[in-house]
């Protein structure tokens, strides 16, 4: 199973397990982080799964859709690193991937 290394937004670092196919936001969220409201429960339509993810890993991620991108814009946390987490799937690929929940919009 790909192995996620999460940040929360006290910086604090924790490694977890999720199983290839999961969304990023499934497997923060499967493992108790209360952080990631992920309110729509993932149809890219809140914005509030908003992920900085490690630029080692940026090659390796699926293309960003149009509509991930006008949602991203309406952060005002949003940098080069900014992704929605339900929009990037964990695949065998990505096994050790970094990233930080955003800060709250
Ligand atoms: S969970 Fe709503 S956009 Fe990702």
């Amino acid at each position: 199973m790909p192995k996620l290394v999460v940040v929360n937004r006290s910086g604090e670092e924790s490694t977890v397990e999720a199983a290839a196919g999961l969304s990023v936001m499934e497997a923060i969220r499967d493992n108790g982080f209360d952080e990631l409201l992920a309110l729509c429960g993932g149809c890219c339509s809140c914005a509030t799964c908003h992920i900085y993810v490690d630029p080692a890993f940026t090659d390796k991620l699926p293309k960003m859709s149009e509509d991930e991108n006008d949602l991203l814009e309406s952060s005002d946390h949003r940098n080069d690193t900014s992704r929605l987490s339900c929009q990037v799937q964990l695949t065998a690929d990505l096994d050790g991937l970094k990233v930080t929940i955003a800060p709250e919009d």
